[in-house]
Parts: structure tokens; sequence; C-alpha cells
């Protein structure tokens, strides 16, 4: 069944015009506040480490006014990359103490697994947009020899992903966890993750010393998200039997997605150095293939995660399933019914696209991934209709400047008023405004 249509609610009456001088000192005050020497936390309070997506999305924002340091970002976090080729969602930095963040570096003990590196980081992936982040650190400040360099490490992590994370052979890459979406608690994953056993939630949560409950995944979450990292950690980190042993194997569109939009940005970074473009071109197109032919869904107009684990589709209607607006080789007629489901049920003509479809039954406007709208998803949007749709994503860009002039760089906003939620001075939020600034 098809969610329900509903109109989306009126834009918030907002004053058109900000100072966006003011706006930009604004978003690079926050980039420069959080910036760590070698790289940005995604906020001081809540996300004290490195995570691997906010430093591609933060890189982006860096490109066009310090491109040294978004190049610096990028080549941290590559650092941290594991012998097998995955990139940690996380980098703990060793000055930040145990208790800012759980669960921290005793819970993940990377340094027991072999192929980690010397830093201490997290074990699970998140979506790979940094092949695009680099690509446009390039466009702003061209420098072949950081290319050079970095492309090896681009390649790595795609390898790991199509060699150990494709368990189902039908060309699609699997998340083993629901912080590898980096949509923790969407009510995509509710389904699945309803038969993950609940662990003991053993330490205390930090995240709730700095935002309300309300705003943030509840506690059964939180077990079971423990719960499925823990066993994954306790079976070294192994991919080689997904299927028989691990109790969350999702194919997720948005990492999917991430994954062919980087193999095209990946062929973009090969011409310009010199190497072969054509192998990162033929796996863009075969992820697109096997994204249309196993993901999406022609009644629903939308890209929908599978559980691999049960064979089901799981009918949600997750801003993620509007992802592969990114990708090049979207054929039109898939892209125009995404953009017919952006406007009639995620209201963009309101500007914001809701994580979370308004009309669902788990619809909630102020809970992390279950309603409120985030910049970085805003980012993909626009991003995926710039090539298609220039009027939309003009809408979405401003949308974006508006919101972030309004309510400040916060994590993310109620959709409808525009209320700011999660933690202030949030990077990405800062470094994507930035980015559709430098853009216009
Ligand atoms: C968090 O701490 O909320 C993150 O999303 C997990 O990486």
């Amino acid at each position: 069944m098809t969610a329900p249509l509903r109109t989306p609610a009126p834009r918030p009456q907002l004053p058109l015009v900000h100072d966006l001088e003011e706006l930009r000192g604004e978003a690079m005050r926050v980039l420069a506040a959080n910036w760590a020497g070698t790289h940005t936390v995604p906020s001081r309070t809540l996300y004290p480490h490195q995570w691997s997506w906010d430093s591609a999305f933060i890189a982006i924002g860096n490109a066009s006014w310090v491109p040294d340091r978004a190049r610096r970002e990028l080549l941290t976090l590559f650092e941290a990359q594991w012998r097998d080729g995955r990139v940690p969602h996380i980098v703990f930095s060793p000055s930040v103490p145990d208790e800012a963040y759980f669960p921290g570096p005793g819970f993940w003990r990377s340094h027991e697994v072999p192929a980690a590196p010397a830093a201490s980081t997290s074990g699970i992936v998140q979506p790979p947009v940094h092949a695009l982040a680099v690509w446009r650190i390039h466009q702003a400040a061209p420098d072949r020899d950081f290319l050079r360099a970095i492309y090896p490490r681009l390649v790595a992590q795609q390898e790991y992903l199509r060699t150990c994370r494709r368990p189902a052979g039908d060309g699609l890459l699997a998340i083993v966890h629901p912080w590898e979406s980096g949509m923790d608690n969407s009510p995509a994953w509710d389904e699945p993750l309803a038969a993950v056993p609940a662990g003991p939630l053993r330490d205390k949560r930090r995240d709730l010393t700095h935002v309300g409950a309300d705003e943030r995944p509840t506690d059964l979450d939180y077990r079971r998200y423990t719960a499925l990292a823990a066993a994954y950690r306790d079976g070294g980190y192994r991919d080689d039997r997904l299927l028989d042993e691990h109790a969350f194997v999702v194919a997720d569109p948005l990492i999917n997605a991430a994954y062919g939009a980087a193999e095209a940005a990946l062929a973009d970074i090969a011409a310009e150095i010199g190497a072969d473009p054509y192998p990162h071109l033929e796996q863009a197109e075969a992820v697109t293939r096997a994204m249309i032919d196993h993901l999406f869904d022609p009644a629903r107009g939308l890209f929908l995660a599978r559980d691999l684990l049960t064979g089901k589709a799981l009918l949600v209607d997750s801003v993620a399933g509007l992802i592969p607006l990114i990708l090049p080789d979207l054929p039109a007629d898939v892209a125009d019914r995404l953009i017919d489901t952006a406007i009639t049920r995620f209201g963009l003509y309101a500007g914001l696209p809701p994580s979370y479809a308004p009309g669902g039954p788990a619809f909630e406007r102020s809970r992390y991934w279950r309603g409120p709208a985030w910049i970085n998803t805003a980012w993909l949007v626009w991003h995926g209709l710039r090539q298609r749709r220039e009027a939309l994503a003009g809408l979405v860009a401003e949308s974006i400047v508006q919101v972030t002039a309004e309510s400040g760089f916060r994590e993310y906003f109620d959709p409808f008023t525009w209320e700011g939620h999660g933690c202030a001075d949030f990077a990405w939020s800062a470094a994507l405004t930035l980015d559709v600034l430098s853009a216009r």
C-alpha cells in the first residue's frame, strides 16, 4: 500500500531576504570552531570525533574557501582506512575523554583486528560520498597530486564494498547496521530491527546529555544497535557469512546510490590523472541497473530498501529512496517518477525533503530520522536535480539557505515550521550551506 497522499503544509512565513554575507561568515565560523587540527568534528558536544560521511560533506563545504583543509580532512580519514579497504564510520581522537561519546573505542576494540589501522576506529562503514567530495574539491581548487594520492584509497573503499558487502549475488550492497545507513532510526529499519534481540544498555548513553530524548533514537533502539555492533565486533568484523550469521542485512538505496555516484566521480578523477575511467563507468551502470531491477517500486514511485534475510521489500517512504537521483545513468522516466513522489508525498515544493514522508504512520516531526529535514539529504536531492530540473533544484537550494539563515546550523529541522532540532553548530549544515551559496 502506498502511503496516503497529503497536501504539504505551506512554506513557513520567512523573510525573503537575508544577509547572505553574514550567513556565509557564520557558516565559516562554525567550521573553524569545529576544526580539530587534522579533521572537523560534526559537533563539539554530540559528536566529538571524526565521522566518515560527515567529513565528506564538510570537505565539500570547505572546498570553495579553505581547499587545503578540505584535502586534509579526507586524507586524515583515509589514513584510518583498514587494510581490507573499509573506511570506518568513526575515527576516534585520542585527546577526547572516553566518557564524551558512547560507544567509544573501548566498545569497538579495533586494535584487536589485524586489518585495522593504528588509530582507534569503529568497524562499520557509512555511505561512500567521498569520491563526490574529492571531485568537488578538485573543481574548486585543482590539484592533481591530491587526486593521485587519494584515488587508490577511494578505489580500495569501493573494492571493499563490492567484494565484501554484496552477499546476495544480486549486485546490491548491503548494510549490516542501521548506523551504516547514516539514518539510524529511519522507520525503514523498524521491521528488520524488530527481529534483532535487544541487549543490555550497559553504559550510559551520552547523547541524551546534549539533546532531548524526544529528538533521539529510543533506549530500545540503542539496545539493539549495541547488540548488533557487539555481534559484528565479536565475529572479528568478518563479512564472509553475513546472510547466515548476521541479524541485520539490508540493501539500502542510499548506500547503493552513493556507491554508483562514487564510481561516476572516480571515472572523472581517473580521466584527470591518466587512469582508465571505463571500469568505473561500467560499475556505475551495473549498480544503477541492479537498483532498478531490485529496489525500484514503480507503483510507489520510489526506491525501497530490501531485507536480504527475508527477501522482503521494506515498504517505507524514506528520503533514502529519492537519493538515486544522484546517479548520472538513472533513466529519465525513473527520475521523473522520483520527482513526482518527492513533490506529492515529500512536499518538495515546500523546499526541504523530510527524512520520512509526512503521510506515513511512523512520522515524528522532531525525532532524528523519523521526519525532520536534514541538510545533507536536501543537498543530495539538490545535486540530483541540478541536471534534471533546474527550477526545482533552485527551490531546494534556496530553502537550504533560508532555513539555516532563519534557524541556525542545527542538526535537523521540523519540515513544516523549520524550527531547528538536535545539536547546534552542526558542521555539515554549515558546510553544505556554504557550498550552495558558492554555486549561486
Ligand atoms: C550517533 O552517535 O548518533 C551516530 O549516528 C552513530 O554513528
